[in-house]
């Protein structure tokens, strides 16, 4: 009988779809604000340095992200090529994260070291340099564009406030750090940073 007074108000069934997928909505969502997994730092990761900081601003402000993802899926295709999937401690110190999903280019979450930086340097300045076939855009008015000391210690300060724990010693250092320097460098210096080496879990007990 109440089957057929819910069938016959279209009003009252959507109401209670719209509950039935509220409820199976936050049983997903609110478990993971109280997992440590997913919102401290994986063991290892730090915040980033001055340059690093910058270079992840300016990956931003050139739209890296519409053709580069960073997000190791937990899948053999994907980990036999890029390393070890992505973990969500690696990046609760990203404001915004960057995980993506559009991947014109390759997956560039553990692309730290793969490359040297003079490879690197080439590569943005001219990808056809380095990798004849690329359509990637070259971003040569990087090498160009100074860092501006100043703005570097107020995003410090910024993301200190919603939890990014930089202490006084890193905002004095920082305006050193970034003097002098092109945005090239810092998106260097970002692009180098991203590596993570999961650390092997210790031995079950009675094993060596
Ligand atoms: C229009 C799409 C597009 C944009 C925008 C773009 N890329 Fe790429 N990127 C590619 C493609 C395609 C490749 C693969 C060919 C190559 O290596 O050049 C690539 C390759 C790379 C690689 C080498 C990755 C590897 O594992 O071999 C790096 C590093 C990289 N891009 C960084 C950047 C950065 C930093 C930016 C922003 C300043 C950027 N890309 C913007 C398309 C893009």
């Amino acid at each position: 009988m109440s089957h057929e007074i819910v069938e016959r108000k279209i009003g009252l069934m959507g109401v209670l779809i719209a509950l039935v997928i509220s409820i199976g909505g936050l049983v997903e969502i609110v478990p993971l604000y109280f997992q440590s997994t997913v919102t401290e730092p994986a063991p290892g990761v730090k915040p980033y340095g001055p340059l690093e900081l910058e270079g992840f601003d300016t990956y931003i402000s050139e739209g890296c992200y519409n053709c580069h993802s960073q997000m190791v899926r937990p899948l053999q295709a994907e980990t036999e090529r890029y390393g070890h999937y992505s973990l969500a401690g690696e990046s609760v110190y990203d404001h915004p994260f960057q995980f993506g999903s559009k991947r014109t280019g390759p997956d560039l979450a553990r692309v730290g070291g793969r490359y040297s930086d003079e490879w690197q340097r080439i590569h943005l300045m001219n990808p056809r340099d380095v990798v004849p076939e690329s359509n990637m855009p070259g971003f040569p008015w990087l090498a160009k564009q100074q860092i501006d000391p100043e703005s570097t210690v107020a995003k410090m300060r910024a993301l200190r406030k919603i939890g990014v724990p930089y202490s006084d010693a890193d905002l004095a250092g920082a305006a050193d750090q970034v003097k002098g320097r092109s945005k090239m460098d810092a998106l260097i210096a970002y692009l180098q940073s991203k590596r993570y080496i999961v650390p092997a879990s210790p031995a079950p007990a009675g094993q060596p």
